[in-house]
């Protein structure tokens, strides 16, 4: 997966993705990130990529041309997939969302600044995304998140592919608890069901935790996640043993 990442400041970028889970998949070229400084379209000898508002206001506004220019340099490479916009108006970031462009060979990141971009410039872009309803100094960070949550998905980036399939959201529900060494730590103990080694009683026990946690932590997607009769048992043993 190519990611281009549309930006005025490419500083922002340096070493982001060189370490941990998303430096091995670069160096195993699972995933090439590649950092495009759009003030080199700048406008005049200052280079100039945003102006003030027509109509008044606060702030400044990004110019069309550099931006456009920039994407359209990257369009001459041939079929590029998706152009996104990062803005607190696009869609919100979902695991879903995640998936669907994880598919894709390449991906454009454009990553917007100071009070947004000149509304001619997103007939350029197929889709917009926010990664929440907050307000970021720019699309920079927004841009890493989307990078690091899709190259995840990409198949041999994370090391079991399990890890990914058990992933809180993938199944449309929370994650199950964890726990590991020691048995006992503080006067608490890892529940009994993970020291037996049955695996059918574990993963049961397990997915009721995940309905559990999930209608108690997030309703919202609760009520959005189909729950078959033997789900809602599974909720029913698990309900109370926190
Ligand atoms: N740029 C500024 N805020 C943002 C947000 N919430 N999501 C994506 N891009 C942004």
């Amino acid at each position: 997966m190519i990611f281009d990442i549309i930006t005025i400041f490419p500083g922002l970028f340096e070493n982001v993705f060189n370490d941990s889970i998303l430096g091995s998949a670069q160096k195993s070229g699972l995933i090439n990130v590649q950092i495009r400084h759009f003030r080199d379209f700048g406008e005049g000898r200052h280079k100039t990529v945003d102006d003030s508002p027509f109509g008044g206001g606060p702030g400044m506004v990004l110019k069309p041309g550099p931006l456009v220019s920039c994407i359209r340099e990257i369009r001459k490479d041939g079929p590029i997939g998706p152009v996104i916009g990062l803005s607190p108006q696009g869609i919100p970031l979902r695991q879903t969302v995640v998936e669907e462009l994880s598919r894709f060979d390449r991906l454009v990141l454009v990553c917007g600044r100071y009070e947004g971009f000149d509304e001619r410039i997103l007939p350029e872009f197929d889709l917009e995304i926010s990664i929440g309803d907050y307000v970021l100094t720019g699309g920079e960070f927004a841009a890493m998140i989307l990078v690091d949550s899709i190259s995840r998905m990409i198949p041999g980036v994370v090391g079991k592919i399990d890890s990914v399939e058990q992933d809180s959201f993938f199944g449309g529900l929370l994650d199950y608890p964890h726990y590991t060494r020691p048995y006992e730590w503080e006067n608490q103990r890892v529940p009994q069901v993970l020291m037996e080694g049955n695996h059918e009683k574990i993963r049961k026990w397990r997915r009721g935790k995940a309905i559990l946690r999930t209608a108690i932590r997030r309703p919202d997607i609760f009520a959005k996640t189909s729950t078959s009769q033997i789900d809602r048992d599974l909720f029913q043993s698990v309900l109370g043993e926190d």
